[in-house]
């Protein structure tokens, strides 16, 4: 368990900062992986907000997760591009195949979905990432066979 002593320790220095609470949430998700439950009433003693706005923002943005990722983080491009290039039947498919929905991760901790707007990738759409790296004219086939899932 992260102990929220060692989540004040780490956000307290950002406190002074303009508009310190989405710093905090990024400082806590890098050091962690994520934003546990522990999180909010400490954030919300520092910024002496509400924990309800604490975890309005964090779900706001869908860049900060409540759990742990996978092992693999799966990025599928959802902008214009890549959907005029079939990329929404892509992606759907591969949720099926992996059995996980956006911003899901498979029951054996393998895999993390989530998705991207636009990779830089448009000319070879679908496009997707899987970790840091990008990966052009994807098929769900392709994404299952390169996770290893
Ligand atoms: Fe998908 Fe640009 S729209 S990579």
């Amino acid at each position: 368990d992260i102990d929220p002593r060692d989540i004040r320790d780490l956000v307290t220095p950002l406190a002074g900062l303009e508009g310190p609470l989405l710093p905090m949430l990024h400082a806590i998700q890098e050091e962690w992986g994520h934003v546990p439950a522990a999180a909010v009433p400490v954030l919300a003693d520092i910024l002496n907000l509400g924990r309800a706005e604490v975890l309005g923002v964090i779900s706001f943005y869908h860049d900060f997760r409540d759990h742990p990722a996978g092992r693999q983080v799966l990025k599928i491009c959802r902008a214009e591009a890549c959907q005029a290039m079939g990329g929404a039947g892509m992606a759907a498919e591969t949720l099926v195949r992996l059995g996980v929905d956006w911003h899901g991760t498979t029951p054996d901790g393998a895999v993390t979905v989530e998705p991207v707007y636009c990779l830089g990738l448009c000319a070879c759409a679908p496009a997707a990432m899987i970790g840091d790296r990008v990966i052009g004219r994807v098929t769900p086939e392709r994404l299952v066979r390169e996770l290893g899932a």
